[in-house]
C-alpha cells in the first residue's frame, strides 16, 4: 500500500518509512506523487492541522495521504511553541536559531519539563479518516547537545536515557518518540481498518 506524506520534510519521510515499512506500507513524498502544495496550517490544535494537511494532499493526489502535525510544548512557556513550533520566532529563523531562541526564553524558568506531541492523520479518497496521537515527555536542556535528528532534537533531553534526542540513534529515537508512538497506534488502527475492508 502506498501513502503520500503531506510534508516537505525529508527527515519525517525517512522516520515514517523506517517505522511503517515493516507493515508493507510505502510512504512516498508529495513530489513523487506530483503534488506541489503547502496547505496553510490555520488550526489551533495538532489534530486540526494534521487533518488540514492530509485532506489537502489526498484531494490533490487522489491517493491516501498521511500527515504528521507535531511540535514541542513547554510547561513553563504555557505550552509554547506548540502548534507554532515550526514558525517559532518568525519566518526568518532556521532550526538552530529556533532552538537557541527557546534556550534564551527558558533562561531562569522553572520547571524545564516539556513534551513532544505528534498527531498522525490518514485521509482516504472514500472519506475515511484514521487519527493517532503520541506524546513523549522530557525536559529542555541547558545547552544544545548532539548532532542527529532535526528541529529541537539537540535541546530535548530524555531524563531516563540522560541524552537529548539528537544524541540517540534513529532506532533509539523512534522507539520512544512522539512520532514513533503515534505511528505505532496508527499502524494498529490501519491493520484493523484494512481487515474490515
Ligand atoms: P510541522 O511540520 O508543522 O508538524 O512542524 C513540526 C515542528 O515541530 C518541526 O518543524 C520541528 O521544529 C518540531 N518537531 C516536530 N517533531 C520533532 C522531532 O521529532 N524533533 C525535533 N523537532 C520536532
Amino acid at each position: 500500500m502506498k501513502l503520500v506524506l503531506a510534508s516537505q520534510n525529508k527527515k519525517k519521510l525517512v522516520e515514517m518509512n523506517d517505522i511503517l515499512s515493516g507493515l508493507g506500507i510505502e510512504v512516498c513524498s508529495q513530489a513523487e506523487a506530483g503534488v506541489n502544495l503547502e496547505p496553510e496550517e490555520t488550526g489551533t490544535t495538532f489534530e486540526e492541522n494534521s487533518l488540514i494537511k492530509a485532506r489537502a494532499v489526498m484531494e490533490a493526489s487522489g491517493l491516501p495521504a498521511i500527515a504528521d502535525d507535531s511540535g514541542l510544548c513547554v510547561d513553563a512557556l504555557k505550552g509554547a511553541p506548540g502548534v507554532y513550533s515550526a514558525r517559532y520566532g518568525g519566518d526568518g529563523l532556521d532550526d538552530v536559531a529556533r532552538y537557541r531562541l527557546l534556550l534564551e526564553n527558558m533562561q531562569g524558568q522553572m520547571p524545564r519539563t516539556a513534551k513532544f506531541v505528534s498527531v498522525i492523520t490518514c485521509c482516504f479518497p472514500n472519506g475515511d479518516v484514521i487519527t493517532a496521537r503520541g506524546e513523549c515527555p522530557g525536559t529542555i536542556a541547558f545547552a544544545a547537545m548532539g548532532e542527529g535528528g532535526f528541529g529541537y532534537d539537540p535541546v530535548f533531553f530524555v531524563p531516563s536515557l540522560k541524552k537529548t534526542f539528537a544524541q540517540l540513534t534513529p532506532e533509539e529515537k523512534n522507539a520512544i518518540s512522539h512520532r514513533g508512538k503515534a505511528l505505532k497506534i496508527f499502524q494498529e488502527k490501519l491493520e484493523v481498518y484494512l481487515r474490515s475492508k
